[in-house]
Formats: C-alpha cells, structure tokens, sequence
C-alpha cells in the first residue's frame, strides 16, 4: 500500500456532463491509497486516511486523474504543423500520406512507437484511442512499446483499400484489410493479460474514414465487428470532420447522412464501443442515433482550428444526449497535452455566434478530459477518476515547474475551487507534468 497525498481534484462518481461540478473534488490535503495491484483503496482526505502506509507527499502539487486522449495518430507523431496542406483533404494527400508511407521501414517505425509513447508520458496521456498505422509492423512495434512502457492503449490498423496517388503503398484490397484487421485482433486484444477486463491493451477496427474504403469493404468490415464486439473489441474512424468531406462522402455513397456509411451498409459499426472523431457537421438525426447507440464523439477544437474544419456545436451536440470525449488529432492538432485541446476548446466554445456562446465550467472540462474518455472507452468502472475501486491511473502536477503558474494559483480565493482548477487546466504547460502512473506504477 502506498498513500500518495496531495491536492486532489477529481471529477468524482458517475455524473452526465451537466452534473460535473456537482461532483468536483478538490481535497487540498488530500489522498488516495494505492494497494500493490495498482487499485485506489483509499480517495479523501488525508487525515481521515487509513493509517500505517508509506506515504509519497507531492505536496503543494496537485493529484488529477490520468488524461484520456480519445483520438490521436500513431504513424503522425512527427506531422504536427506540416507545412504544405489546405483544409483537410488536401492536408491529407500532400503531408499526411507520404508521411505514414515512411513507416513501411520497421526501424522507423520502431523509433516512430517509442518517441510516440514517450511523449504520451511526458504528457500525462494514461489513455489513448489511437489511429494506427497501415503497415503490421508499425502496430506490432506501437503495442509492444504501449506494453513495455505501461500505458493504456487501444489502437488498430488504419483501413485503406481506396485513396489518392500518395496513399497507395497504405493500400490493400479488401481481403488482405479484412485479414490483417482479424490477425491484429488475435495478436494484440488484451495480449499483456490475455482477458479484456484486466488488460492494458486492446484492439479495435478502424477505417480510415469513409472515403478510403467502398461499400462491399464497410459491408465486411460490419460482419467483422459485428463477430468480435462481445469480446470487448473497438471501432473508431472519423464522421463529419469538413464540408468538402461530407459533400464527397454523400455524392460517393449516394447516402442522406455521413454516418449511414457506418450504420446502414450491412451490420452497423456504431455502439458502446464506437468512438468517431470530430462530428463538427452533424444533423440531428445522426446526434440523435449517436446517442441511442452509445457511440461516443471525440471532440478535436485544436484540429479544428488548424484545418479550418468548423466549430463542433457544443451546446447543439452535448444537448442531444451524446457522450463527448476530447482528442488531441495529433498532428492536425498540433498540441500532445490534454489541458492545452482544453484550452483551445475553452476558446472556441466561448467564440460560438450569438447565443450558442458558452463558458465551459472547469469541472466540465476535466470531465471532457478525463471521465467522459473513460465512457467513450467503456473503462468508466477501471479509470476517469480517482474514486476508491479504481485503478490508479494519475498524474502529479507540480505549478512550481512552471514561471508564474504558482504566481497565478496564489491570486485566487483559496476556497474558490471552479476558479482554481480553471486557472490549472488553462494555464498548465507540459513541465508542470511531473510524475505519471497507469494501475499504481509509475512511468516516468
Ligand atoms: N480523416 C481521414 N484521415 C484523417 C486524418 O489523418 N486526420 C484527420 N484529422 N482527419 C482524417
Ligand atoms: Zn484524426
């Protein structure tokens, strides 16, 4: 057992978004007690812990649940502000297909997966849906890497059977997709325990996005997750990201909504399971079917900004009753740390016309960025929280790594804990990450 005591903000229980700040923790002396498997035993208080343990006192940092990226490239660790792209489409011809070729070289590869999940540690990322690489290789090396180094990961090979002239060494036709999606399934779901409820990895399908597959390959694809969802597998891809996109995906599937492609060709993809990145042109009818399904969104502002793809209608999008997690999309977003996609999210959210303007409460931020990933990931009952029963998934944040956070925490009323945590998420910078854990071990 070992009593790590700090100050201690969590989002606590099970609440929907709009209960968040109802359930914000802020334990100025507070703690959790992590036992030898890695489980909270202990979330309060520190006064009022049990007592007789080895204590760790991080002390004045702040103990905050282990960020859940909902959306974020592999094989673009290296892309962020690739120069050279227009709005998405042309962004993915010109930068990001010649990149993610350079993987078919397993020693690139290889250094693409450390560097990856190094930096997903440097930043307090416990958690990660991760869009993968085309090339077998590349994934193998990413979830050998995740294991190694601890973290939670769930990732597959991105799908493409269809794309422009730089996509083609990513190609496969449909049977070779449908093959390597099984064999990365048996290879790497839930391989560092061997069950789905303990493991640390885990597998998913995952198309590129419904232009880089055709219709008989969503077809076979849905029989695929429709013979593997029981087991706990995934499905992630992206909905609604740009204009020009949702024009060429209707005229090519001749289909009234994006997410038909998804849903209504054969057996659908959507569920609990199902997390679709963006969702930024949505029609009510899709939120609407989102919700009923239990698929999550993967919200991406700092993408949205760097690909001129629009603003997601907050108020339009969390009111249909859909889940909405955040994702960094790194690289077109160009930020690794969750509190700084918080940042940007605050901004454009807040920039919203008229009276569809919001001011995102702290709470519903660290909510977006910790719980709500966790439901999206159907990990709601291991992480998100630091509630007892948990696993420890946490990361230390210490102001005093950073010129002037502690300077900024000091001007506000101690006891004005929105206030407090809004200055935290917004503000914080990657050096004031300090110490990382995923189930009680640490990993920096
Ligand atoms: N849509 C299809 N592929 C991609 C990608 O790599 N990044 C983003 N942001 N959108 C996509
Ligand atoms: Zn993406």
């Amino acid at each position: 057992m070992t009593t790590y005591r700090g100050h201690l903000i969590h989002i606590g229980g099970a609440p929907r978004l709009a209960d968040a700040a109802q359930c914000l923790v802020s334990e100025p002396d507070g703690a959790i007690v992590v036992d030898d498997t890695g489980r909270i035993t202990y979330s309060g208080p520190f006064d009022r812990r049990p007592s007789g343990d080895a204590v760790v006192d991080v002390r004045p940092a702040f103990l905050l649940p282990g960020f859940v990226d909902a959306h974020i490239h592999f094989p673009q660790t290296y892309c962020t502000d690739s120069y050279g792209g227009g709005q998405l489409l042309d962004w993915l011809s010109r930068c990001i297909f010649p990149a993610e070729v350079k993987l078919a070289d397993p020693a690139y590869a290889q250094r693409v997966a450390q560097d990856f999940c190094r930096r997903r540690i440097s930043v307090g990322t416990t958690t990660a849906l991760v869009f993968g690489s085309a090339f077998p290789h590349a994934q193998d090396a990413l979830f050998r890497e995740s294991i190694r180094t601890g973290l939670r990961t769930i990732s597959g090979r991105g799908i493409q059977t269809v794309g422009p002239p730089s996509a083609e060494p990513l190609l496969t036709d449909e049977a070779t997709a449908i093959s390597l999606v099984t064999e990365e399934i048996v290879r790497w779901h839930a391989a560092d325990t061997g069950d789905p409820a303990t493991a640390l990895v885990h597998a998913a399908v995952v198309p590129r996005f419904a232009l880089s597959v055709t219709t008989q390959t969503l077809h076979a694809l849905g029989e695929l997750y429709d013979s593997v969802r029981d087991r706990g597998v995934y499905f992630h891809t992206h909905l609604n990201e740009n204009v020009d996109e949702v024009a060429a995906v209707r005229e090519t599937y001749g289909v009234q909504s994006y997410l038909d492609t998804y849903d209504s060709i054969g057996k659908t993809l959507l569920g609990p399971r199902s997390v679709l990145a963006h969702a930024v042109h949505c029609t009510r009818d899709e939120l609407a079917r989102m919700a009923d399904t239990g698929t999550s969104i993967a919200h991406c502002p700092s993408s949205q900004l760097f690909l001129g793809s629009g603003v997601m209608p907050w108020r339009a999008t969390v009111g249909s009753g859909v889940n909405v997690a955040l994702g960094t999309d790194v690289s077109a977003g160009d930020e690794w740390l969750i509190p700084r996609v918080l940042n940007d999210c605050f901004k454009v959210h807040m920039s919203e016309p008229g009276d569809q303007a919001v001011a995102l409460h702290p709470a519903e931020l660290l909510f977006t960025a910790t719980l709500a990933g966790a439901r999206a990931l159907a990990l709601e009952d291991r992480i998100g929280n630091l509630d007892a029963g948990k696993e420890a998934d946490f990361v230390v944040v210490d102001a005093r790594r950073q010129e002037l956070l502690v300077e900024s925490l000091s001007q506000i009323d101690e006891y004005d804990r929105a206030a407090q945590l809004f200055t935290l998420l917004m503000g914080m910078r990657e050096e004031a990450v300090s110490q990382v854990y995923v189930k009680g071990r640490k990993l920096n």
